[in-house]
């Protein structure tokens, strides 16, 4: 008690001392529309003593007297502010880190602009077009620019050429359709942030080598670019990133030969893109990988087996809000020693196999909230794990159907059922072209284990790799079945235990086009697939996009 008698009274020193150097310096010249006083200044790199500064706040300002001793200048809001009277001053002031112009209406980067001392420059919902080589010039030591929600359409590499102090570049929500700039200069070789969300790509695919020169990044945001593919040699360069955010893309599956070149990564976002399954070794063994997050994937269904294998430090992976995600393979997170969290609420998921849990030491809370429980004999154990009121009122039964709506903790394991279910993890329709192979994911939970045989229409039965080879297809021992030369027909998947069976059928069409546009579907009425399939979709052939062929 006496340390902690003894660290409050530091505290409130320290507080006090704030509060007088606050009251220190109040500009005597202070313009009635502004706001000048001592504000603490968090310094852009830790490089940087973060202090408090003397700051004047002028918004709505047409003309200011800048006093001479002046820290931070913050003219947000300012559209009508002289500007060239600002450029000129600012070339007299030596003590300004920081200057803010935050919808000040700019159209240009005047070339006159110069302060040697300036680390920090924020131009956020301005009309700039463009950010030239000469328009930066004059600041030699920024470390900080930021140009959010303006009109940036295009950036020469040779303007960062001599940036050699910037340390983060902050470009969102502008018109950049391409990262051409970015590797075609040294300049930016001691950033460590860049944030480029919301600039949507004429070329939605991010090439080798694109980032290949940044190699002290370690925060990168690409999220809301329109990104459809990450090539395998796209991030590499990268060796000390740690956050990865891909939010808001079209991706259909995880960059995994990108990820390899990512050796300090943290934390990784890739919520809200178009995942279709996650497998083996989706995430290339990351050691350094804490945090994976991917909710809102509209067209997940499937995480097999060793899909977050051997990922050392990964703490937590948040899965929920997936409405097509129904099966989570037992071996799905093998090797994790450090996960704490799983979070699959809101998904389809009806069963998960005690196995998933079993084998993580560090597991504290896995979320099943929201999702429609099939309370029979595989399910029986998460009662253990529901321990907190909430979880118990919230895990709910939607099947069988005498125990719909009770409780998962209120049903009596003497009187469930261990009969065969099959996951939706495939469409009950498609309609592909010919030239596309079809895999068809059947995965089935039961107690024992339930054995997988294929129907088909034609009357043929799969039951082992040998008889599928017979008709050009493959079937693995997780029951997936690879057809090489799709036929239009039924395919039914059954699953057999010695309590029972469960199957489940998808009605595959196969049209003879290249242009035809591929369709995953549950409705059972009929599609149309005329006109809508007779497109040209560069979305099915992404290949059609390939720079070699079509592009430039
Ligand atoms: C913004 O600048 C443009 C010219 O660049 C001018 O026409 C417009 O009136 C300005 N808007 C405001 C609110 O001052
Ligand atoms: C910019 O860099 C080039 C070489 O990259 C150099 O020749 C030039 O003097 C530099 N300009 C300034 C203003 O530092
Ligand atoms: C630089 O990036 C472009 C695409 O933005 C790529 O084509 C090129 O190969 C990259 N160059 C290097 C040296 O990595
Ligand atoms: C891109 O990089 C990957 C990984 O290094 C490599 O396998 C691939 O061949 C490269 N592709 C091109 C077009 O250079
Ligand atoms: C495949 O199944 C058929 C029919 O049950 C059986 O005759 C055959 O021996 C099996 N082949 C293998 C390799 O298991
Ligand atoms: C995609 O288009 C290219 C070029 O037209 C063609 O060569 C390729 O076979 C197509 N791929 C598929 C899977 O249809």
């Amino acid at each position: 008690t006496l340390d902690m008698k003894f660290s409050s009274l530091v505290t409130l020193i320290s507080v006090f001392s704030f509060v007088l150097a606050q009251e220190e310096w109040l500009n005597p010249s202070c313009p009635q529309i502004c706001d000048c006083r001592m504000t603490e200044w968090v310094a852009p790199t830790p490089e940087v003593v973060t202090s408090w500064r003397k700051t004047e706040q002028c918004r709505n300002v047409k003309d200011v007297s800048i006093p001479d001793d002046a820290e931070v200048l913050n003219f947000d809001g300012s559209s009508r502010i002289k500007i060239p009277q600002l450029v000129q001053r600012m070339a007299e002031l030596n003590n300004v880190v920081d200057l803010s112009l935050t919808s000040c209406n700019l159209s240009s980067l005047d070339s006159g602009w110069k302060s040697t001392s300036l680390l920090r420059l924020n131009l956020n919902e301005n009309a700039l077009t463009e950010v030239s080589e000469s328009s930066i010039r004059g600041f030699p030591n920024l470390e900080e620019l930021t140009i959010e929600r303006n009109i940036l359409k295009h950036i020469e590499s040779s303007t960062f050429r001599n940036a050699s102090n910037l340390k983060s570049l902050q470009l969102d929500s502008n018109l950049l359709d391409s990262l051409d700039w970015l590797n075609g200069t040294d300049g930016l070789n001691g950033l460590t942030k860049l944030f480029l969300g919301g600039n949507r790509l004429k070329y939605p695919i991010l090439v080798n080598g694109t980032f290949s020169k940044l190699a002290s990044l370690r925060d990168l945001v690409l999220d809301g670019m329109g990104i459809r593919r990450i090539k395998g040699g796209a991030f590499k360069g990268l060796e000390l990133l740690e956050t990865l955010d891909l939010d808001g893309n079209a991706l259909q599956s995880i960059p995994s030969e990108a990820l390899r070149f990512l050796p300090k990564l943290k934390f990784l976002n890739m919520n809200d893109n178009l995942i279709k399954q996650l497998g083996d070794k989706s995430f290339s063994e990351m050691r350094n990988l804490v945090s994976i997050e991917l909710t809102n994937q509209p067209e997940l269904r499937l995480v097999d087996d060793r899909s977050f294998f051997n990922l050392k430090s990964l703490e937590r992976v948040l899965l929920f809000g997936n409405p097509m995600l129904s099966y989570i393979g037992k071996n799905a997170f093998v090797s994790c020693p450090e996960l704490s969290l799983i979070d699959l609420h809101d998904t389809m998921i009806e069963s998960l196999d005690k196995d998933v849990v079993d084998g993580l030491p560090s597991l504290v809370s896995i979320e099943m909230k929201g999702n429609p429980i099939n309370c029979n004999c595989v399910m029986m154990w998460l009662k253990d794990w529901l321990v907190d009121q909430t979880a118990r009122d919230k895990v709910v039964c939607a099947s069988p159907p005498r125990y719909r709506l009770s409780r998962l903790v209120d049903v009596n394991d003497n009187d469930v059922t261990c009969a065969p279910t099959v996951q939706p993890t495939f469409p009950l329709r498609m309609v592909v072209p010919d030239t596309q192979q079809v895999v068809l994911n059947c995965r089935t939970f039961g107690i024992p284990q339930p054995k997988i045989v294929w129907f088909l229409s034609s009357g043929d039965i799969i039951r082992n790799q040998t008889e599928a080879q017979r008709h050009q297809m493959s079937l693995d021992g997780s029951g997936t079945l690879t057809i090489l030369k799709p036929k239009s027909g039924d395919y039914a998947c059954t699953a057999e235990n010695n309590r029972g069976m469960a199957s489940r059928k998808v009605s595959v069409q196969v049209l003879h086009s290249t242009t035809v546009k591929v369709i995953y579907t549950d409705k059972v009425e009929p599609i149309s697939v005329f006109p809508s399939w007779e497109v040209e979709s560069p979305e099915y052939n992404i290949s059609l996009l390939e720079p070699q062929q079509t592009y430039k």
